[in-house]
């Protein structure tokens, strides 16, 4: 549901937040703001200081920040509306349920409901579809359970069966069951095998469809509606909670490996649907559960998201353990080939992420030659990056030591290394304490800081912004957040921090806005420092472009397309210039 603006900003003013974050924290004053132990790492400070003045909270140890919603969706675990919701409560503001808004979301849950019911019974008398299922090692009441359908091979079946009902095509079309072509409308979804995605809820939320032979897409997905968001809920997630609460989640990519598993009876299993992990699902997960076990596909693009999904997970304190399938499977396909019992072994010999990362690169490389030999180290480093915990990155170091000789002092030492060289960008006073306790920025890239620092001084600075923005336009921020920062500065004229960072639901990007004005209290600025800002940013920007163009003549070498090499090439060498100049 949509909360009117106006009811978030009275919110926001009765939610004075000083006052929440006393709730949870005890808070002394120093000077204009207020000092506290911080509740999001292991603070030994007082490192968390919190402006009355600017509403807004900032740890000095772990780099958390953020306005008060920011706060409570940190602290309880709440998506931006649940901790509006939260915070209207706590002030006894009723939030108004009836808008028309509202009643529009109830309709497109009632017709994907009703869609539902319409493939789940023509797959009941189609008899050859079944029999796909069943081929596929699906039994009846595991079709049953997930609602499964087919959708006829007609351009109006579904169109006609809502007509008849009387709904209006504009809600079908909202729905993302029916497409539109100019003046022409059709069923989206035609001859394929149906699955619904529920909510945790247990609501239904979209689609996707299957093709039953090799033709492509394999598989249609709704498009993102006004209740279908990507990246916000995971696959059965609501038969999982209708058992309980898990202890850990499985988490597998494709809607059969999902379904194969609950059917054999490991019903703790969710699913991607193929997308990368983001964060919003981990703190999904995070609600319910502390320990997630990734099953991904075993191809290379499989072993990509696992690599991001560990991160993402990590990043949010979740354990995560890697169930690996050898031989190329799928789960789905293992089962099928290997049955159940086999795959439980695969849960059992599951190993932490960061050791299976280690062994995985220990794989295929004789440690005795040199040459292997560092290239383990820079991948092990790479892998040990990702840990913010000392005496976790400690353990594993012994455990490198163990398995290669190679000696804790030099694991440490390369580590510290990278990590120094990757802070120390921008770090000119305060950055350096952000060591790596809490992790929320240490690990960002150098370009980020100085976007924040470039922002802080357009906002802070006329004259400095004339300057800046000679050189800099909105398309040069690279960071996703900062360039809506920077259009909302540009384009909408805002300045007040309150009026920019209500533009933002997802608690690191409210964290990212916070801390460019946190920025403000902490560096002083000559141009000189303005114009390697600049520099940063530029430079980032190209080496960002020269990546890609590098990956694309990889591509085409492969293709052996002569011509389009050539122009990459000359791309390629025109970028170089550009950045050999900055
Ligand atoms: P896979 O290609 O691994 O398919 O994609 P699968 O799940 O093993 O499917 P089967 O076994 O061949 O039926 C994994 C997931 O990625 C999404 C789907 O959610 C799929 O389950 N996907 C895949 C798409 O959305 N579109 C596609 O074209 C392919
Ligand atoms: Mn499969």
């Amino acid at each position: 549901m949509r909360i009117p603006e106006q009811v978030i900003d009275n919110i926001m003013q009765k939610n004075d937040i000083v006052d929440v974050i006393s709730e949870y924290v005890s808070l002394k004053r120093v000077g204009r703001n207020f000092m506290g132990v911080c509740p999001f790492h292991n603070d030994k400070g007082p490192s968390l200081s919190v402006s009355p003045d600017k509403q807004l909270f900032h740890c000095f140890g772990c780099g958390a920040a953020g306005n008060v919603v920011g706060f409570i969706m940190k602290i309880r675990n709440l998506d931006y509306i649940d901790a509006i919701r939260f915070l209207a409560d706590r002030v006894n503001i009723t939030l108004d349920t009836s808008s028309n808004k509202d009643t529009e979301i109830e309709k497109i849950y009632e017709i994907n409901i009703q869609a539902a019911r319409f493939f789940y019974n023509n797959l009941k008398q189609n008899s050859e579809k079944i029999k796909y299922l069943l081929n596929r090692g699906l039994d009846i009441k595991t079709i049953q359970k997930f609602g499964l359908g087919y959708s006829i091979d007609s351009y109006d079946g579904l169109i006609n069966f809502f007509k008849k009902k009387g709904y209006d095509e504009k809600l079908l079309i909202k729905a993302g069951l029916v497409s539109q072509k100019e003046n022409r409308i059709y069923d989206r979804f035609r001859n394929r095998i149906m699955f619904p995605v529920f909510d945790h809820k247990g609501r239904v939320i979209g689609f996707g469809g299957r093709v039953l032979d090799d033709s492509k897409p394999k598989y249609l997905n709704s498009p993102e509606t006004p209740v279908f968001k990507k990246g916000t809920n995971l696959y059965a997630l609501n038969f999982v909670l209708k058992k309980g609460t898990p202890d850990a989640l499985i988490l597998v990519e494709g809607y059969m490996d999902c379904i194969k598993l609950h059917q054999h009876g490991i019903e703790n299993t969710v699913a991607t649907l193929g997308t990368a992990l983001t964060k919003e699902q981990a703190r999904l997960i995070k609600r319910y559960c502390n320990t997630v076990y990734l099953c991904y596909d075993s191809d290379a693009a499989g072993r990509t998201a696992t690599l991001r999904g560990i991160e993402v997970l990590h990043s949010e304190g979740l354990n995560v353990k890697i169930i690996n399938i050898p031989r190329g499977k799928d789960p789905d396909e293992y089962i099928n080939t290997f049955g159940v019992g086999e795959f439980k072994k695969l849960i059992e010999k599951s190993l932490p992420a960061i050791e299976h990362l280690i062994y995985a690169s220990k794989e295929n490389k004789n440690l005795d030659d040199p040459r292997d030999r560092s290239n383990f180290i820079k991948e092990v480093i790479d892998i040990l990056k990702i840990l913010n915990n000392e005496v976790e990155v400690h353990s594993y170091a012994a455990k490198i030591y163990e398995l290669t000789g190679i000696s804790i002092e030099v694991i440490l030492d390369q580590l510290n290394k990278v990590k120094n060289t990757k802070t120390n960008n921008w770090n000119n006073n305060y950055g350096n304490r952000n060591n790596n306790i809490g992790g929320n920025t240490f690990m960002e890239p150098g370009y980020k800081k100085a976007e924040r620092k470039l922002l802080m001084l357009i906002l802070k600075d006329d004259d400095i912004k004339e300057y800046i923005l000679q050189k800099v336009n909105r398309e040069d921020f690279i960071t996703p957040s900062y360039k809506k920062v920077a259009t909302l500065i540009l384009e909408n004229g805002l300045k007040e921090v309150n009026d920019i960072i209500k533009h933002f639901e997802e608690q690191n990007e409210i964290q990212d806005v916070a801390l460019i004005f946190a920025e403000e209290d902490l560096t002083e600025m000559d141009f000189e420092t303005v114009e390697g800002l600049i520099r940063t940013l530029k430079r980032a920007k190209i080496e960002r472009q020269i990546e890609n163009i590098k990956l694309k003549i990889k591509e085409k070498e492969r293709s052996n397309d002569f011509n389009d090499l050539l122009n990459l090439t000359r791309q390629l060498e025109e970028l170089k210039r550009q950045l050999s100049l900055l």
